[in-house]
């Protein structure tokens, strides 16, 4: 995809549909990562791509944290942000992971949730987060493995290439498998480089809260199934039904994100 076309693919316009969506996969991918990377207290943290905030607010109540530092490109994330408690403790300011607004050396800690992949150009986005990270500082982050369709959305992806429709391929997919994110964190010049996967398994209250929360109209695959007619609607519906209603009448699946973490050298 070209940088404009993945730019038009996803806009995160939408701060409280964005919270249903996936603030409890965020939340969820979130602690597992921390756990992983077992960060030390009193560490000065920049999270980038902070959208409506859910990773930012693990790092506040979990880490122990002397500051945090939070940047989202779009208004309407970080306007959400704000407005939560989490505003109280962390610092929210628009910006790209392109071109950071600090200076070098700022942070100790540099992490970005369910980013990465959405970021046209992820080297510079890295070049960018290495740069205000100290010597000897973390730089990491985690995708949600869209390569092997292992995503949130993947019942309803694939339930719709069953029905025969085209899903465009989610923005930077061929760079959330592990040892594509392994690659480009080496080739970044980081040390000490690792991976972990995470698995999550989510659950809904029934097959509506599980349809209402996850086809947020700002996301491509909601805005496919808008398109379709009643008909093929009803055949989709009964399709994702199959894969994810559990026989009490709840939702049940799991996804995968990839996590990469290394180190700035000394
Ligand atoms: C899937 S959301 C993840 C949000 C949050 N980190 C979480 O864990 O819920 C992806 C976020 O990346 C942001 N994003 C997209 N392009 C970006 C860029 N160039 N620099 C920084 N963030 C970007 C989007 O605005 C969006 O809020």
């Amino acid at each position: 995809m070209t940088i404009p076309e993945i730019e038009a693919a996803y806009r995160f316009d939408d701060g409280a549909g964005y919270e249903r969506f996936m603030g409890r996969w965020s939340r969820a991918a979130g602690k597992v990562f921390l756990e992983w990377i077992a960060p030390p207290p009193g560490a000065r943290w920049l999270d980038v791509g902070c959208g409506t905030g859910s990773f930012t607010k693990l790092i506040v109540d979990t880490c122990s944290p002397a500051s945090v530092v939070a940047i989202d490109p779009e208004q309407a994330q970080i306007d959400h942000a704000r407005n939560d408690r989490v505003a109280d403790r962390a610092h929210f300011k628009v910006g790209d992971a392109r071109v950071l607004p600090f200076t070098d050396c700022t942070f100790d800690i540099v992490a970005s949730g369910l980013v990465l992949n959405f970021i046209p150009d992820p080297a510079r986005a890295l070049s960018e987060m290495i740069r205000v990270a100290r010597r000897g500082g973390a730089v990491g982050g985690y995708v949600w493995d869209f390569a092997a369709e292992r995503s949130p959305s993947w019942p309803l992806r694939l339930g719709l290439r069953q029905l025969g429709a085209s899903v465009a391929p989610t923005p930077g997919a061929e760079n959330t498998g592990l040892t594509a994110l392994k690659t480009l964190f080496e080739r970044a010049g980081l040390e000490g480089v690792v991976t972990s996967s995470i698995d999550v398994t989510m659950r809904f209250a029934n097959f509506d809260d599980f349809w209402a929360t996850q086809t947020p109209s700002f996301n491509p695959v909601a805005k496919k199934i808008a398109e379709l007619e009643m008909s093929e609607r009803t055949r989709l519906i009964d399709a994702v039904r199959a894969k994810v209603l559990l026989a009490d009448g709840t939702v049940e699946y799991s996804a995968r994100a990839h996590a990469v973490s290394g180190q700035v050298p000394g």
